[in-house]
């Protein structure tokens, strides 16, 4: 009796242990298999294609499954350039739909063996209308951080409801680990889920780690030269071309990524022209006395006014600036305008005024505000420290196209809550450019891919070129304001 007691508790035991181990390993692997960090991007035509990518702690298959009204669509499509690659110990998925009809929203889900919850993106309906926001710098390294620039983000969609897309001008982190990218998918993935992005590479975003930025995000970066820290391509939305640029390479602009965008900004017959990229060329903050900010004004400057591009927005220096427009370094009737967007995040940049009349001269900037002290160091035109009544907070724009009429507005989500209202976002900048549509015509149509030897040859040339204008133009410049910079750091303990 005792013997048979003993044994029945004993086959007890393994069956419990077996059914256990069998159970902690099904949760274990389902756990490995679900997928996070998900984005959708533009890649190639707006109105009939979306990337997706997505990572999975296991390896499994990549499916994208997209429904239409509650019926699954995913067998009239095309899925393609799928794959699934090991990255800093995960297993990154990506891929390309195509296929779809313009101007409809769909559903979709992506996994293998197990699958994430819905998510949601509306495909361009071919009119010219765009409505996108923009973002930049939220360059944070804790949850706590990233989270105060989705608030940012929740802001903007709660301002511009309808928009298209929403672009993110680059620092997503700080120092682009992999703890930091899953603090940013933590923070964004539920509003990523349901909106397409367009995001910009940043220096902050694995700068000499090739590989961080692309592997976030499925670009099409078939004809992307300057791919060491970033990725250059561009895509269609409305009536309007986009154009993102990478900044963060040895030559923040290449030769190479110059002819790119040349003969980019000449293929399109779209009557809007607008480039995203990280660095500015025009700022007051600590940023802009580098020999890039001035080698972006001198060589891309050119190319922008040759092209006939209507507006920059960038990021970088943490404050927000508008130039007037801008055609030859020079404020002019025709030109581009160039905005540099402030920080969607907490990490903010003072007015360095003195380096006004050496790298950007005042008359050449229509607003400026520092998002300190009030929306404070407002510029009025003649006070660099004059301030506004307001709380301050993290910068976001939305950007309106419709037609011959494109509407900027900026604004400023505030650190406090109002305790009666809740957010508080101020208004800090408006203004329109308007033009005449029908008239613009490409004027390139070849090839414009370059070869990853053609783009190393070219770096020597290139870096030539920015040594040349470090030397000839910002020196000079630097030696000139050398004695205000050092007064500056003495007295501020920082630049
Ligand atoms: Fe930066």
């Amino acid at each position: 009796m005792k013997k048979t007691l003993v044994k029945s508790l004993s086959l007890f035991l393994c069956l419990a242990l077996l059914t256990s181990s069998v159970l902690f390993a099904s949760f274990a692997s389902d756990n490995g298999l679900e997928p996070r960090r998900i984005t959708v991007s533009v890649n190639g035509d707006t109105s009939v294609s979306r990337g997706f990518c997505w990572y999975t702690d296991d390896k499994t298959g990549s499916e994208v499954r997209i429904f239409y009204d509650g019926a699954d669509v995913s067998g009239s499509l095309t899925f393609s350039d799928v794959t699934c690659s090991e990255w800093q110990g995960s297993y990154m998925h990506k891929v390309t739909v195509s296929g779809l009809t313009p101007g409809k929203t769909y559903t979709y889900k992506v996994g293998y063996e197990v699958w994430s919850s819905d998510g949601s993106f509306t495909t361009d309906d071919g009119d010219d209308k765009v409505n996108f926001i923009n973002i930049s710098d939220v360059q944070a390294g804790s949850l706590d951080s990233f989270l105060k620039g989705r608030a940012t983000l929740d802001a903007a969609y709660k301002t511009m409801p309808d928009a298209d897309f929403y672009s993110n001008c680059g620092d997503f982190t700080n120092d682009s680990t992999n703890e930091e990218w899953d603090y940013y998918h933590e923070a964004f993935q539920s509003l990523n889920m349901t909106a397409t992005t367009a995001p910009v590479a940043g220096n902050h975003d694995g700068f000499g780690a090739e590989g961080w930025f692309s592997n976030m995000f499925n670009l099409d970066t078939s004809e992307s030269v300057q791919n060491n820290n970033g990725v250059n391509y561009s895509f269609d939305y409305g009536n309007a071309h986009f154009a993102v640029l990478n900044t963060n390479d040895l030559a923040s602009v290449s030769l190479s990524q110059l002819k790119w965008l040349k003969n980019d900004m000449n293929g399109t017959s779209k009557d809007w022209k607008i480039v995203l990229m990280h660095k500015s060329p025009y700022s007051l903050g600590k940023d802009s006395k580098w020999p890039d900010a001035l080698y972006l004004q001198e060589s891309l400057g050119a190319v922008l006014d040759r092209c006939g591009v209507d507006l920059v927005i960038s990021g970088h220096d943490h404050q927000y600036l508008r130039t007037k427009t801008l055609y030859n370094n020079r404020v002019s009737e025709n030109g581009t305008v160039y905005v540099l967007a402030g920080t969607a995040g907490t990490k903010r940049y003072e007015v360095r005024s003195f380096l006004e009349g050496t790298f950007i001269d005042k008359n050449q900037i229509a607003a400026l505000v520092v998002q300190k002290n009030g929306y404070g160091n407002y510029w009025n035109g003649t006070d660099w420290n004059s301030t506004k009544d307001t709380n301050v907070g993290g910068a976001f724009s939305c950007i309106s196209i419709d037609g011959g009429t494109l509407t900027f507005n900026a604004y400023i989500l505030a650190d406090q809550k109002d305790e009666s209202d809740g957010d508080v976002i101020t208004n800090i900048d408006s203004f329109t450019i308007t033009k005449e549509t029908g008239k613009n015509s490409a004027t390139f149509n070849g090839d414009n891919k370059t070869s990853r030897t053609e783009y190393y040859l070219n770096i020597v040339p290139s870096v030539i070129c920015l040594a040349g204008y470090a030397f000839g133009l910002w020196l000079p410049k630097f030696l000139f304001m050398l004695p205000k910079l050092i007064s500056v750091y003495i007295n501020d303990g920082i630049f």
